[in-house]
């Protein structure tokens, strides 16, 4: 008997890059885009054209890269965004665009300001154009949650006739109970029967967003929309690798269903939004934390290592973990280090490799054992393709213990080294001032983050910061590497002072200024 196959449908760069502190840049999506296809992903929704040029831009490059999933493009139930969206799509192998409006009586009386019949008409011309530009329309009623299951039905009926193959029922602020997302599911499937594919796009405020979906596969939808890491607006999204994962391990209970998800690539995709992003799963995360597959107790360790289904119910290997693979040393030749960059999943110039080899065997001095995960990361950092405006040459700094924390800086500007210090509260917030002495623009500090990139103390520091450098400016991030705290910390700065700058200038590819949903 043939599979009954549920369509995986990614929104990481969508609805994924609603995350507070999650903008990408366009480089970054395109990196993201083709492990997703590497993945299995059904469908990739590559971004909102409208909302800035920097998110078109994305879409456009994903578009000409993406061969094998269909690439989705967002467009709010208008005419400009689905022009928008059209175009972004146009060199894409598979194209889809999704366009969606509220249906519930809450967001249509107080956002929408529109009366239930003009909801549908717009809904049902959003459809007719976007079928103009390609064959594979979605539509999405958003805060379906929280509609009427009349309005549902009725509203549903109508895109369908205007040509809708994809109707997606989002719970769009994560209200819905395991049980009311399978009764609503249930009944919509038995009206619309086989006249479109249903799909679930589930929000996490309750914690609920996975259950919610896994209900809902099993009530007849056949697309599940989540993200990596559970990444989206608020709470985010479900989560794909839990989604995935529980209709492999339940077969009993998924029966006969599967994915197209190649789940040995779960691993390696969620690392490089990780490092993209800047937002590390918590540790205790299912399937990708940092613990989701260590046993600490010695009684469950004893118990693996007798028979390992005793308190394992699927492999690290199952999502691509190598937990113990080192896989690069100090003799390791610029050949290997490549070939290991492709065997993750990058695809990156010459000129890029060159780079990022460069600063392998800077680390490979230091660091005894190098793992895949350091690689990801320097890879990572390869792959924001940011003007340098400025960068770190050097950096001194006086021991804090008892006396006043001060660090003394060099930066290269325009093939000028610059040469400044300052004292701070601590020696980050030396270095920092004596950046902000050096650009003549003051920064302001929002956020802080440092992840060890593996363990260790030879471990590489992964620093994030976001920074405001122009009151009412959008905050940027900067993301910075060294197996040394204060370099790591001196070089994430000054990537967010590049950024801020490459985007005042309009050289950047991330625009904040978006057109918000
Ligand atoms: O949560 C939501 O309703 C959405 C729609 C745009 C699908 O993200
Ligand atoms: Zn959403």
């Amino acid at each position: 008997m043939s599979k009954d196959i549920i369509r995986i449908f990614d929104t990481t760069l969508r609805d994924g890059e609603q995350s507070p502190g999650a903008s990408m840049n366009v480089e970054e999506k395109v990196q993201i885009a083709l492990q997703l296809q590497k993945l299995g992903v059904d469908i990739i929704e590559a971004g909102f054209a409208a909302a800035s040029p920097g998110d078109f831009e994305a879409i456009e490059r994903i578009s000409e890269v993406v061969d094998k999933s269909v690439v989705c493009s967002l467009a709010r139930a208008l005419e400009k965004d689905i022009k928008a969206a059209g175009e972004s799509i146009k060199k894409a192998k598979h194209q889809r665009i999704h366009t969606f409006i509220a249906t519930s009586p809450i967001h249509m009386k107080y956002k929408l300001r529109m009366e239930p019949q003009e909801v549908i008409k717009r809904a049902v011309e959003a459809v007719k154009y976007a079928k103009t530009f390609t064959d594979d329309v979605e539509f999405s009623c958003e805060d379906a949650g929280r509609s009427e299951m009349s309005f549902l039905k009725e509203i549903l009926d109508e895109v369908i006739k205007a040509g809708a193959t994809t109707l997606n029922i989002p719970d769009t602020v994560g209200y819905r109970f395991p049980q009311e997302m399978e009764a609503m599911i249930r009944e919509l499937k038995e009206f619309v029967g086989d006249r479109a594919i249903l799909s679930v796009h589930c929000h996490n405020d309750l914690g609920l967003a996975v259950a919610n979906s896994l209900a809902s596969v099993l009530a007849g939808a056949r697309q599940v929309e989540c993200t990596i890491n559970g990444l989206g607006e608020r709470a985010g999204n479900a989560a794909l690798e839990e989604v995935v994962m529980a209709i492999k391990v339940r077969k009993d209970i998924f029966k006969n269903m599967d994915t197209n998800i190649n789940t040995k690539e779960i691993y390696p995709t969620s690392k490089l939004v990780s490092n993209i992003t800047g937002i590390i799963p918590q540790p205790n995360k299912a399937i990708v934390g940092k613990n989701a597959f260590a046993h600490e107790s010695g009684i469950h360790q004893d118990g693996v290592l007798k028979h390992q289904e005793t308190y394992e119910i699927m492999r690290a290997e199952d999502i691509g973990l190598d937990k113990n693979a080192i896989v690069l040393g100090k003799h390791s030749g610029r050949h290997a280090f490549k070939k290991k960059i492709e065997d993750l999943g990058y695809s990156l110039s010459e000129e890029e490799i060159n780079e990022a080899f460069m600063k392998f065997k800077e680390l490979a001095d230091k660091k005894k054992e190098i793992f895949d995960d350091d690689i990801r990361a320097l890879v990572a950092d390869e792959i924001v393709k940011i003007p340098q405006v400025y960068e770190l040459v050097r950096m001194q700094l006086n021991d804090c213990t008892g006396g006043v924390p001060s660090a003394a800086v060099t930066i290269r500007y325009q093939d000028k080294e610059i040469t400044d210090a300052a004292i701070g509260d601590g020696t980050i917030d030396a270095i920092f001032k004596t950046i902000d002495r050096i650009s003549g623009i003051r920064g302001l500090l929002k956020d802080y983050r440092v992840n060890a990139v593996t363990q260790g103390k030879d471990a590489l520091a992964k620093v994030v910061v976001k920074v405001v450098f122009e009151e009412e400016k959008p905050a940027v991030m900067g993301h910075g590497l060294s197996i040394d705290t204060m370099l790591a910390s001196a070089r994430a700065y000054i990537s967010a002072l590049n950024s801020y700058l490459s985007m005042k200038e309009g050289l950047g590819k991330i625009n904040p200024q978006r057109d918000s949903i």
